[in-house]
């Protein structure tokens, strides 16, 4: 979590560095701040809240070609100014930035900063202290960084500046994403692309334990024991405007609305000239050698890989196994001969499931992330990407990206299946446009979903989402969308294990949303609905057509049996959205949350 910018060049740096974090703004909002260099020396505005706050407390006035700037999710230390980044040495010669944590602060600042007194409650300030520390003791400012880097254990994605060297970013990269932008007289510093966009599309990688010094006019990248590295450029392909929200209130609406474009652009990525879906044939090997799948995911990633694990089985005949990755890398279970580990992930910065990726790989394992990120953590370190074409999610609560993982999932299934011989009766792409065609009905009938979400929702504590096979993945995901942005308490439930405990919670006027999408059960889960429903539940059964009776509230297109997840998830998100928005709250930017999270 946390962002960090970075601009040396020959324009005022304030107007970018403040815009870059607008767009870093979804790794975390609890506090903001710039720092700007210039002849007399930098000026640091910082505070709690936001980059719009941020805004109107800087000062207009005070301008410099070079400067850094953070966006917080706070670890250690409460979302207050003092804690705000930018941290500046006792002397206020040295200024830092940092997204990461530092887990060994204590201990260094125990064995090397006792007499120096301590200004916020950061794992952070150590790092800077550190340098100043070092530069007292008569080393360079290169020096003492590399020597403070290198006693660091953890996460860090670092940028530093020094009041007397008006040409230098001293960067430092471990476990945090972090990229370089170069430009004609600038180059720039920014924890994702998208920062820096503004200014540049030309981006070079930084890899773990890699020291940078960004000049005006040129890079220099070396190992922390000074071996010097040349890396070139590449483009990153993303159009600036796909991160803008245009007329849209609010990302998250903008996002559900692009659902039915999101699956039609992945058919025709995954689809070759002679019309058939594909995937890339190294992929397909490596999935049809392994002889058992690890689908790896955090959150809604996970939700997807639930989903993920019936096509596997279903299409492809591999057993499949889904690990929670925050729980895998302590837990790991017996592994089969031939293991191949999918990492699904959104930002493909997940730290959690990052921990899991470096641990398989040493075990030897092949490793696949399907990621919305070209380029991302992730997915330069897998064997293999496939990439999930939704465009930038900036909204904290995933929606777009869930529906393409679903569907990269499909395919990747279906394909796999095909090359196996197996017997698969329908044709995929076909069911997809049939899919992104219901998706679109249900985008447009917001109002109605509006209007559920009042009768349902308005003045309610806590909900529950229930649903038997696939559907029950899906209340897990309906059940999270509302919780994370409305925060109504609500849990997804499997539909027959409610009598198993939960059912004790039901009082006259609970909501139950139950999803009815599954021929063989869903006479069971009428049932189950029947059961709420005596108890005085407030019951909003979601059916498919076909197997919708007269009294259910929405009734949702028909589509093929296993990619119903993608349709009945949508009219949740947007019930979710409207509950969160009819209680005022901050849709895009839920409390205590972060887009990416790249701490354990
Ligand atoms: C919920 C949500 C999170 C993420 C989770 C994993 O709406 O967005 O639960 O799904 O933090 O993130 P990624 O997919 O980026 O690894």
């Amino acid at each position: 979590m946390c962002g960090i910018v970075g601009f040396n060049g020959s324009l005022d740096a304030k107007e970018i560095l403040i815009r870059g974090l607008e767009k870093l703004e979804y790794r975390g909002y609890d506090s903001a701040g710039i720092a700007l260099l210039n002849e007399n020396g930098v000026t640091v505005f910082k505070d709690k809240g936001r980059i719009a706050h941020l805004r109107e407390i800087v000062d207009d006035q005070v301008e410099g070609t070079i400067g850094i700037g953070h966006t917080r999710w706070a670890t250690h230390g409460e979302p207050n100014q003092v804690n705000a980044h930018p941290h500046q040495s006792a002397s206020g010669r040295f200024t830092i930035v940092h997204n990461g944590v530092i887990e060994n602060y204590y201990l260094l600042q125990r064995e090397y900063l006792k007499d120096v007194p301590m200004k916020s409650d950061t794992d952070t300030e150590v790092i800077v202290q550190l340098v100043e520390l070092f530069v007292n003791e008569g080393l360079s400012t290169e020096e003492a960084f590399r020597k403070a880097i290198s006693l660091l254990h953890g996460s860090y994605a670092i940028a530093l500046l020094d009041k007397e060297d008006l040409d230098t970013i001293y960067v430092a990269k471990n476990r945090s994403p972090l990229l370089i932008g170069v430009g004609e007289g600038f180059n720039v510093v920014a924890s994702d692309a998208l920062a820096m966009l503004q200014v540049t599309n030309q981006f070079i990688e930084i890899h773990d334990e890699e020291i940078v010094l960004v000049h005006k006019d040129k890079v220099e990248i070396s190992t922390l024991d000074g071996q010097k590295i040349e890396r070139n450029p590449y483009t990153v392909e993303l159009d600036a405007s796909d991160a803008e929200k245009g007329t849209y209130p609010h990302y998250m609406l903008k996002e559900m609305d692009e659902q039915p474009g999101v699956v039609r652009k992945i058919i025709q990525q995954y689809t070759n000239d002679a019309g058939e879906l594909i995937v890339d044939e190294a992929i397909l090997t490596a999935l049809k050698n392994a002889d058992r799948l690890y689908i790896i995911a955090a959150g809604t990633s996970y939700h997807a890989g639930l989903v993920g694990k019936q096509y596997f089985e279903k299409l492809a005949c591999i057993p499949v196994e889904v690990h929670i990755s925050s729980e895998f890398g302590y837990n790991i279970p017996l592994l089969s001969e031939k293991p191949l580990f999918i990492f699904i992930s959104q930002s493909g910065e997940t730290a959690d499931s990052r921990q899991v990726l470096v641990k398989v790989k040493k075990m030897g394992h092949p490793t696949l992330t399907i990621t919305n990120v070209a380029g991302s953590t992730l997915s330069r370190e897998a064997d293999y990407t496939l990439l999930l074409h939704a465009g930038p999610e900036i909204a904290v609560a995933s929606t777009k990206a869930y529906i393409a993982q679903l569907a990269v999932l499909a395919i990747a299934a279906y394909v796999t299946g095909k090359s196996k011989g197996n017997q698969i009766d329908f044709d995929l792409k076909t069911e997809l446009a049939i899919a992104a065609n219901a998706i679109q009905s249900i985008v447009d009938s917001k109002e109605e979903l509006h209007k559920i979400s009042k009768e349902y929702l308005e003045t309610t504590r806590n909900a529950f989402f229930i649903g038997r096979n696939i559907d029950y993945y899906v209340s897990l995901e309906g059940a999270l969308k509302l919780k994370e942005i409305s925060y109504i308490q609500a849990e997804g439930f499997a539909g027959g294990e409610l009598k198993h405990g939960t059912i004790a919670l039901i009082e006259k006027g609970t909501p139950v949303f139950a999803l009815v999408t599954q021929e063989p059960v869903a006479l069971n889960i009428r049932g189950n609905v029947k059961e709420v429903v005596t108890r005085g539940a407030n019951a909003c059964v979601i059916s498919m057509e076909g197997l919708d009776e007269h009294d259910d509230r929405l009734v949702i297109p028909k589509v093929h049996q296993l990619l119903t997840p993608m349709v009945s998830v949508v009219p949740l998100q947007f019930i979710s959205y409207y509950a969160a928005l009819d209680r005022g709250c901050d849709v895009d930017k839920p409390r205590n949350l972060a887009k990416s999270v790249t701490v354990e």
